[in-house]
């Protein structure tokens, strides 16, 4: 591939007990999925079902948490510091994940700044953008793209974006079922790889994964997986069902 290896994230969101995520280990380690040199794949837990998910998954897949405090732990009722992720062995987290903008007011630049932070305690960042329906459809899409495109990358040193993929998730798109067309998608994704390597650098750009997310299944997944610029999927309502997420694991088959 032209980017690199595909990457499938999985997003579980505040969804999950003990019966049902022991039973989506089970399914995930049953399913048949391209070896990790072909498609990596990381799944997202609650930070309560890290340590099962952690204990009983099975390589290829990869464990993620959904989200970090900005900054070193210590007086932060209810938070979780990238230090801890990293102590506790879990290698990425998602950040700026659009519920997290609009339902836990995090601004860009806030964002930016747990980016930072958690490349510097050594994990990797799946890092989220994406326009709402009314600044698409009042002509603003580009400009919220740059914003928060900007504040990610005003926070992030050169060295540090091989441990960063991006995620395109249209607001509009998430848990909706309305999926942007392919075109819709291969525009956004190629502003993005054009917002890169003019504001970063080209090299970057041309090895950086984007990741589409919004109402990804496994009917549609293999259109967008042709898509130039479409380098992976950031999986949600789909990455609850273990046989769904597992076809969308092999997209490009
Ligand atoms: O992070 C993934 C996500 O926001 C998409 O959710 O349920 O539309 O696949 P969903």
């Amino acid at each position: 591939r032209a980017h690199g290896r595909f990457f499938i994230g999985g997003n579980w969101k505040c969804n999950g007990t003990v019966e049902s995520v022991t039973q989506l280990v089970k399914d995930l380690n049953a399913g048949s999925v391209p070896p990790a040199d072909k498609v990596e794949i990381v799944v997202a837990p609650t930070f309560v079902h890290l340590d099962m998910v952690k204990k009983t998954l099975n390589p290829p897949f990869e464990i993620g948490a959904q989200d970090c405090w900005v900054g070193k732990g210590g007086a932060f009722t209810g938070e979780v510091s990238a230090e801890m992720l990293h102590d506790f062995g879990i290698p990425w987290v998602i950040l700026g994940h659009s519920e997290r903008r609009s339902l836990c007011r995090e601004d860009d630049e806030l964002v930016g700044q747990k980016c930072e932070y958690a490349l510097s305690q050594g994990l990797k960042v799946i890092g989220c953008i994406g326009e709402t329906l009314a600044q698409r459809e009042s002509g603003h899409m580009f400009d919220v793209l740059d914003a928060q495109l900007r504040a990610i990358a005003n926070h992030t040193s050169l060295g540090n974006w091989v441990n960063m993929v991006i995620a395109y998730e249209p607001v509009w798109a998430i848990g909706t079922g309305v999926v942007a067309t392919p075109e819709q998608a291969q525009e956004a994704h190629a502003y993005v790889r054009k917002w890169i390597s003019d504001n970063v650098s080209p090299d970057v750009a041309a090895d950086l994964r984007l990741l589409y997310g919004g109402s990804v299944n496994e009917s549609n997944c293999g259109t967008l997986a042709n898509l130039e610029d479409v380098d992976g999927f950031l999986v949600g309502g789909a990455s609850l069902q273990g046989a769904s997420f597992i076809s969308i694991c092999n997209a490009e088959n």
